[in-house]
């Protein structure tokens, strides 16, 4: 199996290359990304060292993405600009990469025949819950901000070509993920760096919004499984089964870190701010025999004591020294791993 993932610099597409080369012995994975700001070859690290795994810097929206998918058995698309309050101020790049960029990586897998394509979407194309329910494949798509809209409009760009042109395609959607490698813009690891440094945690408005949690190991233990038995043209929610608000969250981690909640702040909200995420995975759970399994207890003290044990990799995305890391180690491409 040669598998090709888009965006494996970034967070969850990291984690999610480490999981398969862990699990699967005789795979070998290519990696395609941008190296944006969200891009850190440092999170690949021990993949690379080990062999099996090839890297090559492009943008998704460049032509020559048909040349890196020839040949794979599978393309799994993570890539994407991820963070709404990013798409707040300019949402320029979030519609080029998210909308044409995935496009882009659609046309040319079709035009390879790739056999198998896993879109990586979310649970905010669904748009935002009140007290009760939760979101299931079939609820409809009312995405609130920039950043949704525009994985809304990806996933209807994979579907269209499931249904046009029958393109071996599965779409995922998944809660809000936490773990290892993850940029500390997004909330558990800001509030981890913040509280580790004795700074102040933002919280927005009254910190009473709500996100379903899932530790990233299972969001990849779920994207494998799809990846392997789910059924082309077919939507996967994924969830954790934790609902939390924002101001216990961040209550729990200064626990963990031993810190006052005096450290806690709150600031003006977000606009738009989605109230309440909540995920039905009972298709997932049914058809393809998967269920999450780490508690969210345990997976947050593992992912504090990550942090405690990376701070390197944090000062290192502070000072930007994360950028130089790829002219000097890695300098091969995919094109020559694939040889
Ligand atoms: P991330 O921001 O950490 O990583 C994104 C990666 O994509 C980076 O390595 C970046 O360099 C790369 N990239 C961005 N633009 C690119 C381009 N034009 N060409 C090539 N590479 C490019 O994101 P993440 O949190 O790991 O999320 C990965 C995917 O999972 C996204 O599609 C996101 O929508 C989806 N998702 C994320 C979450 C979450 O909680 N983080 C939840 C559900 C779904
Ligand atoms: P985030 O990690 O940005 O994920 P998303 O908005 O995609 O769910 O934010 C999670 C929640 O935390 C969301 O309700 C916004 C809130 N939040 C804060 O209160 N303060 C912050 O500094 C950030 C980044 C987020």
């Amino acid at each position: 199996m040669k598998l090709l993932v888009t965006g494996g610099a970034g967070f969850i597409g990291s984690n999610f290359v480490h999981y398969i080369l862990g699990k699967h012995r005789e795979w070998k994975v290519v990696v395609l990304d941008k190296l944006t700001y969200a891009g850190n070859l440092k999170n690949l690290e021990p993949a690379l060292q080990e062999g099996r795994c090839g890297f090559v810097q492009m943008d998704i929206c460049d032509r020559g993405v048909l040349e890196q998918v020839q040949g794979c058995d599978a393309v799994v698309h993570f890539a994407a600009e991820s963070h709404v309050d990013r798409s707040i101020e300019d949402a320029s790049a979030f519609v080029r990469t998210n909308v044409d960029g995935t496009h882009n990586m659609v046309q040319a897998c079709h035009q390879a025949r790739v056999p198998r394509f896993l879109h990586v979407s979310t649970d905010e194309v669904y748009g935002s819950l009140g007290e009760e329910g939760q979101f299931t494949e079939e609820s409809n798509l009312q995405p609130n901000s920039p950043y949704a809209a525009t994985k809304a409009a990806s996933d209807l760009i994979v579907l269209a070509y499931v249904r046009t042109h029958k393109f071996p395609a599965m779409v995922t959607r998944c809660s809000n993920n936490y773990g290892p490698y993850q940029f500390p813009e997004k909330f558990i690891p800001l509030m981890i760096a913040q509280a580790m440094a004795g700074q102040k945690l933002p919280v927005y408005g009254a910190g009473l919004n709500v996100r379903d949690w899932i530790h990233v190991s299972d969001h990849c233990s779920a994207l494998d499984a799809v990846l392997q038995r789910g059924r082309e043209g077919e939507v996967y929610n994924i969830g954790g089964g934790c609902e939390l608000r924002n101001i216990d969250l961040a209550k729990r981690i200064l626990r963990a870190l031993d810190r006052p909640e005096s450290l806690i702040q709150f600031v003006t909200d977000r606009p738009g701010h989605d109230l309440r995420y909540a995920i039905n995975c009972e298709k997932t759970s049914r058809e393809l025999d998967w269920a999450p399994a780490v508690q969210f207890d345990e997976g947050l003290a593992q992912t504090i004591h990550w942090y405690r044990d990376h701070q390197q990799w944090l000062d290192d995305l502070r000072s930007g020294q994360y950028r130089d890391y790829f002219q000097k180690h890695y300098v091969q491409r995919a094109k020559t791993f694939a040889q």
